[in-house]
């Protein structure tokens, strides 16, 4: 081995160099260089030894030289390709561009109706309850005491799945799957969506939101009831609302009311949201039925209990003074935005 054998090499790595399109062939080509064990550079590092003493020390020195220039010419390659590899990038976006800023995400006025609804409930000891939303006649009707001649059995304002599973229409059903679980005392809420035939119009639609309250123990009064929803009112629409119960009807309660509250926005003067007349309907509520606690097993001599169901939707719309609960449903982000928190 003599000097030419190193300029030979070097030529051949010249050549290879230029050959090499990635990092990846850069590396390999490293190895095959400058590998300690494999490399062509220390292969004549090896034999060494064996050189004509009179050129050893020129060979040895000429051989160190193409290490650092192999190790060098590699180094700068690497960095020519990064480069190339930016500008190819640079050359494919428009960094001068106006960026395109993501929407925020912001919480559904309804939704934002009913964490309020579910917070001032649990500020007064109530547990958020779940039922489902497909849910058997038994539960929907008959445990709650609606007959099966009652209108609102009648096919046309419910959506039935099969002869006995139906799209729930009232959140009243989770009251007997909560009784069914657990043993009094009780004090719950129960949010969640409910299903009518309803022609779709202003203040109707297929699909929309209720709360449900129960509370059962000893000696539960309807003096308790009113104390409870006064409290709610106060602290849903303000500290001057007035309540006002009308005796109602609701197959489950007994007795039942309608409950209104005064006006808010007019403060009972008379305005379009309360049509003039002073008073507003939130709710329906009234003193469980003893027939509902038969059915689930409590003793009616020994407990007594309150109930109450409301719409959110509807709720949401007076807070708001909005005329038409289809735009919750029709998701034009304009109007939605306006509900941003
Ligand atoms: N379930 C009744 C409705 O959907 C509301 C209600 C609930 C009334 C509880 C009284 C007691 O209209």
């Amino acid at each position: 081995m003599d000097l030419t054998d190193i300029e030979a090499l070097e030529a051949r790595f010249n050549g290879e160099l230029q050959a090499c399109a990635d990092d990846r062939a850069l590396t390999a080509l490293h190895d095959a260089y400058l590998s300690r064990k494999r490399g062509h550079i220390g292969e004549i590092m090896r034999q060494l030894p064996q050189v004509d003493p009179s050129v050893r020390g020129a060979v040895g020195q000429r051989a160190n030289a193409l290490k650092r220039r192999v190790e060098e010419a590699i180094e700068k390659r690497r960095a020519e390709l990064a480069e190339a590899a930016q500008q190819a990038i640079v050359d494919l976006v428009d960094v001068t561009l106006p960026g395109i800023r993501p929407r925020r995400g912001f919480i559904h006025p309804i939704s934002q109706t009913r964490r309020e609804i579910c917070r001032i409930f649990m500020q007064m000891g109530y547990s958020i309850e779940d039922g489902p939303e497909l849910d058997t006649e038994y539960y929907n009707f008959e445990a709650a005491n609606i007959p099966r001649d009652h209108p609102a059995r009648d096919a046309q304002d419910s959506f039935y799945v099969t002869d006995d599973l139906l799209l729930r229409t009232h959140t009243t059903p989770v009251q007997i799957h909560a009784m069914e679980r657990r043993k009094p005392p009780l004090r719950i809420i129960a949010p969640g969506r409910v299903f009518r035939r309803d022609a779709t119009d202003a203040t109707h639609t297929p699909m929309f939101f209720q709360v449900e309250g129960l509370v059962v123990g000893k000696g539960i009064s309807f003096a308790h009831l009113r104390g409870t929803l006064q409290t709610f009112a106060h602290m849903m629409f303000g500290p001057d609302v007035k309540l006002r119960l009308r005796p109602s009807y609701f197959p489950f309660v007994e007795p039942g009311a309608e409950v209104d509250i005064s006006c808010f926005l007019c403060k009972g003067n008379g305005c379009r949201v309360c049509k003039d007349s002073g008073w507003i309907e939130i709710l329906g509520a009234g003193m469980v039925h003893p027939a509902l606690f038969d059915r689930v097993g409590y003793d009616r001599k020994e407990v007594t209990g309150f109930a109450f169901g409301m719409g959110i939707d509807r709720i949401t719309l007076l807070k708001h003074g909005i005329e038409d609960t289809r735009l919750f449903f029709e998701n034009d982000y304009r109007f939605l935005s306006q509900f941003r928190s």
